[in-house]
């Protein structure tokens, strides 16, 4: 609803040019530019997009300054010390807490379509044994329009469901079988008596040739990490699913892309990177010289791990996590982790260290999960698929909320043309 108006003044072109300033039930107010070019024949230009938000959505609130991350109204911290992955995907997708029989009948749901097509194995194999898991996983989730015909018309909003449901049930399985097919293992079926992350860690780490019980202490620890990853709001990933899917995309395709977004190490990438720098810096004794590093303009070195766009703050995830960490060690007899030893040290230099103050750049949710998951046994190259099987609950949800907004257009960003002006072109023999 407007609230306001802001008038803009630009010299020569518009004088007094009036928008709508919006309000949302929390967070700032924007300026609706919607008809600026119409009104007045200027874009805004905003590369990163540091001012703009690109769409309306009720799934996910954060306030960066405060440190405030919330699912549909219930704060992070209290949804993660009470709730489970399936709950938070049921709440990320229909905005409510479901009921007992809405649960049951939800997780019935997700548990009937834990298996993949049978041919998917052979694209998988058509993969060189050391193929990264991401490269794997992005092909796998664009494959699946090809098998799940009855899931792709977006304009059917039975098949939508389906293909959600589809989409978060299945990851776990393209995720381990992506494990298994690079360490040599036959794939694990997944038991569906199982629950959502215990499945994935049965599918993970079970051989066919011996009993494999999943500890209950690391299916709490992995369910933990999903519910932390599952949503957050308009991030590159995110914003990559909407985009694609706002030209009619097919649902399994537009995931995909949002898989490629999340590859990069500035996104779902740092949890893989924090652990290499961990190994590289190797004792707390040489943290300084990696601090130095990063706050080196003539290094290109970052702390990995550290700042985000959107918290000027601790990242609450960060908190949860780093918790988690020590928790899941203790447990697992490795308190003395190395590892453990030197982020904790780190993050306590840089806490205090002048340029990491100024700039408000805090841990984020990338610092500690790799802890946990090297703890577990999960190898690096597997933490952002891990992070890809949590996201693609909220870009499902995100992807949902697009696709039943009536007002949805395809996302047609403008440019601030830099290039050459008209010229002639100069035949071959007479170029110098
Ligand atoms: N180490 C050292 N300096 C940093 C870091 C860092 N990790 N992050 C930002 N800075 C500095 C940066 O050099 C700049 O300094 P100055 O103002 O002197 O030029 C200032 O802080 C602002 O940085 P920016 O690059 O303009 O900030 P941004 O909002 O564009 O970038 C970020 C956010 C997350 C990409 C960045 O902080 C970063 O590269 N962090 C390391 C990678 C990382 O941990 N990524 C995971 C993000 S959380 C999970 C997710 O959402 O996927």
């Amino acid at each position: 609803m407007p609230n306001d108006t802001a008038k803009l003044n630009i010299k020569n072109i518009a004088k007094d040019a009036e928008f709508a300033v919006l309000q949302g039930t929390q967070g700032p107010d924007v300026i609706d530019v919607t008809n600026l070019y119409k009104d007045t024949g200027v874009f805004t230009y905003d590369p990163g997009f540091m001012s703009t938000a690109s769409c309306e959505s009720k799934i996910t609130y954060i306030d960066g300054e405060k440190g405030i991350l919330r699912y549909r109204g219930y704060d992070i911290e209290e949804l993660a010390q009470k709730s489970s992955f399936l709950e938070v995907s049921y709440l990320l997708l229909y905005g409510d807490l479901p009921n007992a029989k809405k649960y049951k009948e939800f997780s019935r749901k997700i548990t009937e379509h834990t298996m993949v097509h049978e041919q998917l194995q052979f694209l998988y194999r058509g993969y060189p044994r050391q193929a990264h898991p991401m490269a794997i996983m992005s092909g796998a989730f664009s494959s699946m329009s090809a098998f799940y015909h009855d899931s792709i018309d977006i304009d059917d909003a039975d098949q939508r469901e389906l293909a959600a449901h589809r989409m978060i049930a299945k990851v776990p399985t393209l995720a381990a079988m992506a494990y298994k097919y690079a360490i040599g293992h036959p794939f694990v079926y997944p038991n569906n008596k199982l629950g959502f992350s215990e499945n994935f860690l049965h599918m993970m780490f079970s051989v066919p040739a011996e009993e494999y019980k999943v500890s209950p202490v690391l299916a709490k620890a992995m369910d933990l990490i999903f519910l932390l990853h599952a949503d957050h709001e308009q991030n590159a990933s995110t914003s990559t699913v909407r985009l694609a899917g706002s030209s009619g995309a097919n649902p399994f395709a537009c995931i995909s892309a949002g898989i490629a977004s999340l590859w990069g190490p500035a996104h779902g990438g740092a949890n893989e990177a924090v652990i290499d720098m961990l190994e590289e810096i190797g004792d707390v004794k040489n943290i300084p010289t990696f601090i130095e590093k990063a706050k080196s303009k003539k290094d290109p070195f970052r702390l990995m791990g550290f700042g985000h766009r959107v918290y000027k703050n601790y990242d609450p995830r960060a908190a949860v996590l780093r918790k988690a960490a020590h928790d899941v060690l203790k447990e697992l007899g490795q308190e003395n982790n190395p590892l453990l030893k030197i982020a904790v040290k780190l993050e306590e230099i840089a806490l205090t260290d002048e340029y990491f103050v100024a700039r408000k750049l805090y841990p984020n949710v990338d610092f500690y999960s790799g802890i946990i998951y090297k703890a577990m046994g999960i190898p690096s190259s597997l933490y952002t698929v891990l992070f890809a099987i949590a996201r693609t609950a909220g870009w499902v949800a995100q992807w949902k909320e697009m696709m039943e907004d009536p007002s949805q257009k395809i996302g047609r960003p403008r440019q601030l043309y830099t290039g050459a002006k008209k010229r002639k072109y100069v035949a071959i023999k007479k170029r110098k």
